[in-house]
């Protein structure tokens, strides 16, 4: 099996970490433990989702089936994973979770999907990335709950089908267009996360912060929910980023002139943007004349990963303006220009 699987059952009192990377196993616990919400009553905003996936557990638990399969499609950082938590604490059931890159054989999607009880929910994060050979054990165990072992090659092949229990699989993805559409049509429920609003973010700054034993002001709360690219993530994280800073600075309370200290600190703007988020608006400004120009090429110019850019950097840009994307590539908006006149 791959190196990052983790398993554990729903319930936390008896939550058993079956895991190899010890970092990734004291990350996530954490951050379960602290900031993740644990049911939908904490769960802040994505209200038709949210809506959607009570009302197919609350169905599913009626005729007393296992939910369909559900595919999370959203940026990084806007919650899906915790979902597929909140999921299977609320279904009671267990929660296995891997990721696309992790399984690089068939037989690594094998030995989990063979142990998976009735019920229970295999979580796969960055399910586009999933290779070719394994994604084609998946559509008979979606579909049929069954695997086809292969025996023997050539004229003595032999092939033997193995009855799985009825589990539920949640995808997360980040790029829903490179999942093949054999896949996709095999998910009876689809959601797309939106970023989330700043009055949001307000609620889950201040959540975390009492979690995390922290005074935060409503001014610092504000500053810094406005700040955090609508993404709960990066909200939770720039939290402790200022509590450190407000404790060493200014007898530990977040408050708004904190906050604007530490976050200029970081490099983070009034509108969230780090600098390689300016880096990306002045490479097309500057080097290609505000565009149109393909994703490629900017790319290469900032020496960066095209799947960080389209992934990680381009979405809030889009969201709030900034970048328009057109047939022939990128263009940037008039409101970028005013922006990076601001921090040339
Ligand atoms: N709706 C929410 N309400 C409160 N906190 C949230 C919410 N969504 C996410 N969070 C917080 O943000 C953190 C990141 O969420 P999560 O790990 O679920 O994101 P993700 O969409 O799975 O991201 P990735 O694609 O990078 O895995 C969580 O640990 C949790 O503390
Ligand atoms: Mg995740």
């Amino acid at each position: 099996m791959g190196d990052s699987i983790l398993s554990y059952s729903s319930d936390d009192s008896d939550r058993k970490g079956i895991v190899t990377s010890k970092k990734t196993v004291e990350e996530l616990s954490s951050d379960i433990i602290s900031l993740r919400p644990t049911c939908f009553e904490n769960y802040i905003g994505q209200k038709d989702t949210v809506e959607t996936l009570k009302i197919a557990i609350q169905a599913a638990k009626m005729r007393n089936e296992p939910l369909e399969h559900i595919l999370l499609h959203g940026p990084p950082g806007l919650g899906k994973t915790t979902v597929s938590h909140i999921i299977a604490n609320e279904m009671g059931k267990n929660l296995t979770v891997t990721s696309g890159p992790t399984l690089e054989k068939g037989g690594d999607l094998i030995g989990i999907l063979t142990n998976l009880g009735e019920g229970d929910i295999l979580f796969i994060d960055e399910i586009h990335r999933i290779p070719k050979i394994v994604e084609e054990f998946l559509y008979p165990a979606m579909e049929d709950f069954a695997v086809d072992f292969i025996f023997d090659k050539g004229i003595h092949a032999r092939s033997h089908r193995y009855r799985l229990k009825q589990f539920v699989l949640i995808g997360a993805t980040t790029r829903v267009g490179l999942l093949s559409s054999p896949l996709r049509d095999r998910f009876g429920i689809f959601r797309t996360l939106d970023f989330y609003s700043p009055d949001q973010l307000i609620v889950i700054v201040k959540r975390s912060a009492a979690i995390l034993n922290t005074i935060v002001t409503d001014d610092g709360a504000k500053e810094l929910a406005e700040r955090s690219r609508g993404t709960p993530r990066i909200a939770n994280r720039l939290l402790k980023r200022v509590r450190d800073y407000s404790l060493v600075k200014s007898h530990g309370r977040v408050t708004l002139e904190s906050v604007k200290a530490a976050l200029s600190l970081e490099g983070i703007d009034h509108l969230g943007l780090t600098s390689l988020d300016r880096n990306y608006l002045k490479t097309i400004l500057d080097f290609y004349k505000g565009g149109p120009v393909g994703i490629e090429a900017i790319a290469a110019t900032l020496q960066e990963e095209t799947d960080t850019l389209v992934d990680v950097v381009e979405p809030f840009l889009l969201k709030i303006g900034l970048v328009l994307r057109t047939s022939s590539g990128r263009k940037t908006s008039e409101k970028a220009f005013d922006h990076l006149k601001l921090y040339p």
